[in-house]
């Protein structure tokens, strides 16, 4: 396996960035290899044309060269059929894909069961639905972040037709069991839709395995380029599914009253696709498979440890941070606070004497904007979980999420600069 040191030399942007950099947004989005940025230059450099239309060489290649990316792409995540994977512009297209097709057979009173620790983009899809009389019903999590399976449970009835749960939580780091959840759905009669932003880039993930229905994730968190994303969906329903969107390619003929839409996936494609994303997306598949994701995974967990052990030592007594402790329930996230700031204080403005301070906390964004002054760069704020912060009683977290090129060097550089910000507040 490579070190983190040698996996950074596939890397541009860290030749850019200077040594000592610590990338920790990576839940955000990762930085590209050389490896990604070569297939799309290959493909505008010596392919670019429009992929199915052409009765001519040069487009030939680009439509097999897209083929064999969606076959690649569609193996990494354990499904034999290339079809049965649409590509889309990211996971929250995925999500408002099957959001919308798959809402069009709800009705009045029916019931979609998702989680408090979604994503806005596993939420809000599905609140589109609620002026028909859907009805969307959250699964609490326990006190420590886990899914609380007695919410879930309660929460799971007759009428729920469709479980729509993240896999990994972006906030949390919480790992939720979806082969288990997929079963009690599938029991229950209800689709399993599964969001896999956050776990397809870090850990082996099989939709064979794990059962689920459909799963969405992003190429641009897992070393592809922004604007590809992917969702993967059991043929026989997709099958029966209405088109998202309407227009070229996804449909087979057209008359001036109606038309026949294409086989899957084209029927969900409606457009020109982005080619060049997709096989920039092929190529970062390609990375991860001989770096190995089991390996991922591995490096991940050791971060976390160290990031553990790291905030035992350090003793901050404002330091809080979320989600579980035991790594095999736990991805490479942590969301941190120094002091707690509830909703409420914003709401009456309870600053003191800068901005570094309000109330007794230190505002995430100042954690952040300070973390950046020694060159590591965290995310703030309520990471499109707004629900999730308001349950966990805060307006905002910072938080720090690794990869294969981020070393424990970066989790040590990161300890010192929360306690740098931890000793100014109290300077204050
Ligand atoms: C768990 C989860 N779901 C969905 C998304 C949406 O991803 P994108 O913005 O690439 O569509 C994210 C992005 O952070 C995420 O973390």
């Amino acid at each position: 396996m490579l070190t983190s040191d040698e996996v950074k030399q596939d890397f541009p942007i860290f030749e850019t960035l200077g040594d000592g950099y610590a990338y920790l947004d990576n839940a955000a989005t990762t930085q590209k290899p050389r490896s990604v940025l070569d297939a799309i230059h290959n493909f505008y450099t010596s392919q670019n044309s429009n992929v199915y239309r052409g009765i001519y060489r040069l487009s030939e290649d680009a439509t097999d060269s897209y083929h064999k990316a969606r076959r690649n792409i569609a193996e990494f995540i354990g499904s034999g059929n290339p079809d049965s994977l649409i590509f889309t512009r990211n996971a929250t297209e995925s999500l408002n894909l099957v959001a919308s097709s798959l809402g069009k057979g709800l009705r009045p009173g029916d019931e979609v069961l998702i989680s408090i620790m979604e994503h806005h983009s596993n939420i809000v899809p599905w609140q589109l639905w609620l002026p028909a009389g859907v009805k969307l019903k959250y699964a609490d999590i326990d006190s420590e972040g886990h899914l609380d399976m007695e919410s879930f449970q309660e929460n799971l009835t007759g009428r729920t037709k469709i479980v729509s749960l993240v896999h990994e939580s972006n906030l949390l780091g919480t790992i939720n069991n979806a082969m288990e959840i997929g079963r009690i759905a599938h029991d229950n009669g209800a689709v399993f839709i599964l969001d896999g932003a956050q776990s397809v880039p870090h850990m082996p993930v099989d939709v064979e395995r794990l059962g689920c229905d459909f799963l969405a994730f992003s190429g641009h968190k897992m070393l592809g380029p922004m604007g590809i994303g992917c969702l993967y969906g059991r043929m026989d329903i997709l099958e029966k599914m209405p088109p998202f969107l309407g227009g070229g390619e996804m449909i087979r003929e057209v008359y001036r009253d109606h038309s026949v839409w294409n086989d899957v996936p084209q029927k969900f494609e409606a457009g020109t696709p982005n080619v060049a994303g997709a096989i920039g997306l092929s190529a970062a598949v390609d990375y991860l498979r001989s770096y190995g994701m089991e390996n991922v995974r591995s490096h991940e967990k050791r971060l976390m440890k160290k990031t553990f052990d790291l905030e035992q030592e350090a003793g901050i007594p404002e330091l809080i941070s979320y989600g579980p402790r035991e790594l095999e329930n736990r991805g490479g996230i942590y969301s941190f606070n120094i002091g707690k700031i509830a909703p409420m204080d914003l709401e009456s403005q309870i600053l003191e004497e800068s901005s570094l301070k309000i109330g007794s906390a230190v505002h995430p964004h100042d954690v952040a904007s300070s973390l950046d002054g020694d060159k590591i760069a965290v995310r703030s704020g309520h990471h499109c979980a707004m629900p999730l912060t308001h349950r966990l009683g805060v307006v905002a977290t910072s938080r720090a999420s690794y990869y294969i090129y981020n070393s424990e060097s970066d989790v040590e550089n990161l300890f010192q600069a929360i306690a740098n910000v931890a000793v100014k507040y109290h300077e204050r």
